[in-house]
Formats: structure tokens, sequence, C-alpha cells
């Protein structure tokens, strides 16, 4: 592996008081810098996330942001968790089905924003229209027995369709993708944009990889015994399978340990999805996990958009890995998507074989997924 990017490191903004979601946000920054010696911030507390107080959650403008799956297992939770944002001003709800009764049941809720639900293909480019944030976890989730690209031909469709209304209708809005394979969904999405004549979309077609990490803060806390809002661990490569590598080796806090324990840790954040899926027995895979996910990104992009340096990990073009034209790293989110991709840094030989290991699964979902939107 070649890193051919320099890390930039600058100073994170020095929010505290925020959100859980923001706290965690704010530290994966402090891991950025802290590599080149930078000064820590001091540890926040962490208020509840969900007060609709403005006070107590980040205060940044007057977004519209769209779901598009809003009625979906994941859409469901995640609009709600949205709505709850003082950020947004402005929330389409956009599905095939059941959106105006989603609509109808969020619009009760008493935060400012505004609520609306827009139903089947007729009615999506008004859902679109003046989109600062289009959120896409449209599509079908997995089910026992099926890994993530077997979901592919039928998502793969639905979030071609879903891109070319955006490049159309909102060139400039950032996109998180949710619908897996996230690995092929991503490229297909900049595959559209390239092809309507959106330049520079490619920092702003985010795949949402989150998941991974809340999952792997959530496990090295209980396997070090550690407060969770303390723990930070970057994920890289992709979104599936072993393509889904945390950097334990990067941890913070720095804990020691045994390597046997790394490798089934490792395994175990891989194939988490997969915990779902089995658990949930065919009813669907994760949906309220992803949806806390989600919404976190979603909040870090807002922030970003307001002028804030936000560090998350996100899957997106990018050349920080020879071989590969697409990677998830740690990244910094601004006015314009990602601004800045951050080195992979210092590994492990055991990290160093799953980036071997990943590189070449990554192609074949980068190239499935670029094949595919040139149909
Ligand atoms: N990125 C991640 O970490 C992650 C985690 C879990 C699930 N997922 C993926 O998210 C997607 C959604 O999962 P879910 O559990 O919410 O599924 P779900 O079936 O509960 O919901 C999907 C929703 O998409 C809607 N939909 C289908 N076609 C559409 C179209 N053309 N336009 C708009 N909406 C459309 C469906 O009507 C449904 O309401 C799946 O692809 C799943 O694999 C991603």
């Amino acid at each position: 592996m070649t890193v051919s990017r320099t890390a930039s490191m600058r100073t994170a903004s020095m929010r505290t008081g925020g959100t859980r979601i923001q706290h965690q946000q704010q530290r994966l920054g402090d891991q950025c810098r802290s590599r080149t010696g930078g000064v820590r911030t001091p540890q926040a507390s962490s208020p509840r996330f969900g007060s609709s107080k403005r006070g107590n959650m980040v205060s940044c403008g007057a977004a519209k942001v769209a779901v598009l799956g809003a009625a979906g297992g994941i859409g469901q939770p995640l609009s709600m968790l949205v709505k709850m944002l003082p950020s947004v001003t402005e929330l389409s709800l956009y599905d095939i089905q059941g959106t105006p009764g989603v609509a109808a049941d969020l619009s009760h809720c008493n935060t400012a924003c505004k609520v609306k639900g827009y139903v089947g293909d007729e009615e999506l480019a008004a859902c679109l229209e003046g989109c600062d944030l289009v959120i896409i976890p449209a599509g079908v989730p997995r089910k026992p027995g099926m890994t993530r690209d077997d979901l592919f031909n039928i998502n793969a469709g639905i979030v071609k369709g879903l891109a070319e209304k955006c490049a159309e209708i909102c060139p400039n809005a950032i996109l998180n993708i949710i619908s897996n394979p996230v690995n092929s969904t991503v490229p297909i999405c900049n595959e559209v944009y390239k092809a309507a004549g959106v330049t520079g979309a490619s920092r702003r077609i985010l795949g949402v990889t989150t998941l991974d990490i809340v999952r792997s803060n959530t496990f090295l806390a209980e396997e070090c015994g550690v407060d969770v809002d303390e723990v930070d661990v970057p994920v890289i490569g992709g979104h599936a399978g072993i393509t889904i590598l945390p950097l334990l080796s990067q941890m913070r806090p720095k804990v020691s340990l045994d390597p046997n324990r790394i490798e089934e840790l490792t395994v175990r954040i891989q194939n988490a999805g997969t915990e779902v899926v089995e658990a949930k027995a065919g009813a669907g895979s994760a949906t309220l996990s992803m949806a806390y996910a989600a919404a976190r990104f979603a909040e870090s992009c807002l922030r970003g958009l307001q002028g804030d340096k936000v560090y998350e990990c996100a899957y997106l073009e990018s050349n920080l890995v020879d071989g590969v034209g697409y990677f998830a790293s740690k990244v910094q989110l601004g006015p314009n998507g990602c601004e800045e991709i951050f080195e992979v840094g210092e590994v492990t030989e055991f990290e160093q074989a799953g980036i071997d290991a990943l590189v070449p699964e990554l192609q074949k979902s980068i190239a499935k997924g670029e094949e595919f939107a040139k149909k």
C-alpha cells in the first residue's frame, strides 16, 4: 500500500457540551490531530441526544434534508432522529409507499422542523428541491444467507434512479449513501453524476460507514471495561465483510490487547451485520443502530456545511490506497462535504495484511458498480 496523500492536520473546532454524537465526532478529530502531537481537548460531559432545546445541541442554520426510503426500517427511526436536529428546518420524506403516514406521525413531534411526505416518482423532484443533504436508505435489506453483494441487482437499480434525480434537482447537495452494497452504490452515484456533467461531486457523495465505528466503539468498550464515551476506533477500507478494517492499534484510549483477541474482535466487527440479520431471523437487517449511526453522520455533515471542522470515517472516491479508486478513511467534513482525506497512518502487520486482502475485494465491488452505472 502506498499513501499518496499527506494528512493535513488542522485544529478541530473546540465544541463542548454538544450531543453524545458530537462528543464522539470530536474525539475522532482529537485522534487525527494527536498523531502530530497536538493538544487534546478536555472531554466534555455528554448531554443526552434528543433534547429539542437548541442550547443543548448544534444550532447551525436552516437546512433542508431529504430521506429517500423514509418509510423503511432504517428510514423511519432515522427520519425521527433527523427531525430532532435543531439545524434542520425542513425534512422531506420520500418512498414508493407509506410516507404520508410517517410524515403525519412525525409532524406531531414538537420540534421546529417541518415534515412533508412524498410518494412515487412524480413527487421525487419536489421532495429534492432545495435540499442541502440527501440521505438514501432506499432498497431491500439483507436476509439470512444473503451477502451484501446478493442485494446488488435490486439496490443498484434503486440507487441509480434516485442519484439521477439528485444530480438533476439538487446537484450541490451532500449525499449520504446507506443502501448496500455501499462499496458499489457509491461508485454508481459518482458515475451517474459524471454522466450528468456534475463536476466535483465526489467529495459530496459519501458512503455511510459510521455503523462500523459505532459497533467497534461499543465492542471495544465492553472488551476493555472502559467508558464507551471514551472509546474511538477508526475503521477503514469499505463496508462489507473483510473490507471493514478496524484499526485497533489506533484505538483511543490506548489499550494493550492480546493478538488473538484483536483477531477475534476484528472478525466480530466485520460480521456484526450478520449477527443482527441472524438474530432478526428473516425480519431484516440492522435498522435502529443504523439509524443512530446515520443520524450521527448526517449531523456531522450539517455541522460541516455550517463551517465546523468535523471528523468522521466515510467511504468515498479517493486515491489514498494504490489500486482502488474508492476507500473508507478518516475524513474532515466541511462546507464542501469532505474537505480532507487523512492518511491511514501507522498500522500493525495484522492490519497491513487486512489492507492487502481487502483491496482486491474492493476492486471487484467498485468495478461492478461502475459497470452497472454505465449500462
Ligand atoms: N450502510 C449500512 O451500514 C447499512 C446498515 C443496514 C442496512 N443497510 C441497507 O439499507 C437499506 C435499507 O434497509 P432497511 O432495513 O431500511 O430496508 P426496508 O425494506 O425496511 O426499507 C427500505 C425502504 O426503501 C423503500 N424503497 C424501495 N425502493 C425505493 C425507491 N425506488 N425509492 C424510494 N424508496 C424505495 C421501500 O419501500 C422501503 O420503505 C438496505 O439496502 C440495507 O442493506 C445499510
